[in-house]
């Protein structure tokens, strides 16, 4: 019988069939058309790349199920169950953003000045003559990380004397990728003894002493990342006049300010004496987390200049160089922090806040779970060692004096832990 269908048309079952068909089809060609694709497409070289070594623990805690997981990869404000946690002057700022209507205009090139100019007050200090005579200038840069990158794109623009750029050994992992992206060449000098669990200052100083001069040396200005430890200042004045004899380019690096010592004066103490010093650093700046605002992605990068009039022509360059980079900074990080530092009531509460919590550094976390034990262990060791030597074999005296010596440390902690 024939089928009623009109003209062209198919019925259902053959359609069916038809169908199946195709997929089996499909399915038998998937793997050729795919290997086809992949011979054809424009990316068939590219290779799977490693997950990034500190982000990539954060994607690893996430797929995590365990109800006891802790995350050690990123240093992040956290509550006492562990969740993200906001400070207050953030949450404060946000409202007034709010309750003002604010707009979200583009921003100028070189970011909002309100914030620019309280970052570079922040880093340089209020009575800093290079802040008060404007012989500087401070662009907003994506955190720290994009901070770090304007700079490095300025020193392969500008910098013509060296493409070196030394870091301390180790250094934070994220530093040779943006010099090297940059198109700079990494160098090191050694910063960290594993033995003693500390600044290895004769090699640093003896390796500084040897770098080319006009080199380019970056610093880490406080809370050292990844291992905690800082030069005392009067190991930094030491450096600082070695750098100068050697007529290096100092980046400065401060992604902690505040962190290390809860003062944000003291923190910035090593930048601020090189510039008396006369030396005109380089210097990024971050927000993520003296602040908390990882996400907003709020930072600075400055250059001290000679003159303010040098200043205005580096700014122009350093707008020449953003631009085609990202046109212009994110709003709202930048803008968060702009009235925290200009609102005396919240910058207050900013710098008595973050003292007065218990921080949870992870990163710092990482540097004493993994660094101090070893080095009280060593050091607990070494004091035995030296006190059997003083005591020459009394016991009674050295087990005094090592009873002396561990409630003095306790009681220091015990102080530590109250300041905080
Ligand atoms: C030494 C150092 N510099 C810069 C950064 C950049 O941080 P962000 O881009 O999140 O501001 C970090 C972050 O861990 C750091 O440890």
């Amino acid at each position: 019988m024939r089928s009623a269908l009109p003209r062209g048309a198919v019925s259902a079952g053959r359609l069916h069939a038809a169908m199946a068909l195709l997929q089996s089809c499909r399915f038998l060609a998937a793997p050729r058309l795919a290997a086809a694709a992949r011979a054809s497409s424009w990316w068939s070289h590219v290779e799977m790349g490693p997950p990034d070594p500190i982000l990539g623990v954060t994607e690893a805690f996430k797929r995590d199920t365990n109800s006891k997981k802790m995350n050690l990869g990123v240093g992040a404000y956290r509550d006492d169950n562990g969740k993200p946690y906001v400070l207050s002057c953030v949450r404060k700022a946000e409202a007034m953003i709010a309750s003002k209507k604010m707009d979200k205009e583009y921003l100028p090139i070189g970011g909002l000045a309100d914030f620019t100019r309280a970052s570079a007050e922040l880093a340089l200090g209020e009575n800093s003559e290079a802040f008060k005579s404007g012989r500087y200038v401070t662009v907003q840069g994506i955190s720290g990380t994009g901070s770090l990158r304007i700079g490095a794109n300025f020193l392969q623009r500008f910098f013509k004397s060296s493409r070196d750029v030394y870091l301390p050994k180790p250094s934070w992992g994220n530093h040779t990728p943006i010099f090297r992206d940059a198109g700079l060449q990494l160098q090191a000098y050694r910063y960290y003894d594993p033995k003693t669990c500390s600044l290895d200052f004769a090699g640093a100083m003896d390796d500084i002493s040897k770098i080319p001069e006009k080199s380019i040396i970056l610093l880490h200005a406080c809370a050292h990342n990844p291992t905690g430890v800082d030069p005392r200042q009067e190991q930094w004045k030491e450096m600082a006049a070695t750098v100068k004899k050697r007529n290096l380019l100092v980046y400065f690096d401060m992604a902690y300010q505040g962190f290390a010592s809860g003062d944000i004066n003291r923190d910035a103490w090593a930048v601020r004496h090189f510039i008396e010093q006369g030396i005109n650093i380089v210097l990024s700046q971050s927000y993520a987390k003296n602040m908390g605002l990882y996400g907003e992605r709020a930072g600075a990068f400055t250059v001290i200049c000679s003159d303010a009039e040098e200043a205005k022509r580096v700014e122009s360059q350093l707008k020449i160089l953003i631009r085609p980079m990202y046109s212009n900074p994110p709003l709202n990080g930048a803008r968060i922090a702009s009235i925290i530092l200009n609102t005396p009531e919240l910058r207050k509460e900013w710098l008595v806040g973050r003292k007065g919590n218990l921080l949870l550094f992870c990163s710092l976390l990482n540097v004493f779970t993994v660094f101090l034990p070893t080095c009280f262990i060593q050091s607990y060791a070494k004091t035995n060692l030296l006190l059997s030597i003083l005591c020459q074999d009394s016991t009674f005296l050295r087990a005094f004096l090592l009873r002396s010596i561990s409630s003095l440390c306790w009681r220091s902690v015990c102080a530590v832990v109250q300041i905080l």
